[in-house]
């Protein structure tokens, strides 16, 4: 499954460049997109073979898995320009999470809690097969996760069960142990609500590299 499964990413940040990286050295074939593509030219060398960049456009029809990792705010954009028709009948992974920093840190929620963004892009996207992945995980622990305390399982929600399956084998093919399956997407409004949690814990904890896990 993993053996030369194109991915295309969105997004040029930390999140982007590290799941690019990482799913370069587990067998993918990535092209991360960019409005602005000269500007992950080092990116595309530091990672080599398996690496290609282009347009939001370009990784959107390269993938055979999308993954979203643009700015909350600017995301909705974003697959404007990819255009939604490159989405048709894909698994879209959507780690974003459209967080307000309008009143600094630690920040809020520009969706509320009626509403999700990833509820917007299924929306956007209604041929498109959404699931809330890798959200609630700094990017540094996004691959081959080594929590101290053990690894959990990522936790994902949408509304297609094969998707949903299809994630799982994916995560496991990064190193995660399993997915922890929450539901349909409104989920998402839970999933995308413990971010200013998660940064709220990192603030008390003096660490980003940390995750919730449920425990019995
Ligand atoms: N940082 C983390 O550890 C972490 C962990 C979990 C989830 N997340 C979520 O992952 C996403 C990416 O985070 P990040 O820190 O890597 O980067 P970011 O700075 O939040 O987003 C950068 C990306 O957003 C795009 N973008 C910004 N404004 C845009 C607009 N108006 N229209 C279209 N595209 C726009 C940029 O496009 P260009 O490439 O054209 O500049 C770039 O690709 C965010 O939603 C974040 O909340 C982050």
């Amino acid at each position: 499954m993993t053996a030369k499964t194109k991915v295309g990413i969105l997004g040029s940040g930390d999140v982007g460049k590290q799941l690019g990286r990482g799913f370069a050295r587990h067998g993918y074939e990535v092209m991360l997109g960019s409005r602005d593509p000269k500007k992950l030219a080092e990116w595309k060398k530091e990672v080599g073979a398996g690496a290609s960049t282009g347009s939001f456009a370009d990784a959107a029809r390269h993938g055979e898995i999308v993954i979203l990792a643009t700015s909350g705010a600017g995301t909705e954009s974003a697959l404007d320009l990819a255009g939604p028709a490159n989405f048709a009948g894909k698994l879209v992974l959507d780690a974003t999470n459209p967080l307000d920093f309008s009143r600094g840190m630690p920040p809020g929620l520009l969706v509320g809690t009626t509403d999700s963004l990833s509820e917007r892009v299924q929306r956007k996207l209604p041929q498109a097969h959404v699931v809330k992945c890798f959200n609630t995980v700094g990017n540094v622990r996004m691959i081959d996760p080594k929590f101290k305390e053990g690894n959990p399982p990522m936790m994902i929600c949408g509304n297609d069960a094969a998707a949903k399956k299809r994630t799982e084998e994916v995560l496991k093919s990064l190193g995660w142990p399993a997915a922890l399956d929450i539901g349909n997407l409104e989920g998402a409004r839970w999933l995308e609500a413990l971010v200013p949690l998660w940064v709220r814990t990192a603030q008390a904890l003096g660490t980003f590299e940390h995750a919730f896990a449920p425990v019995r």
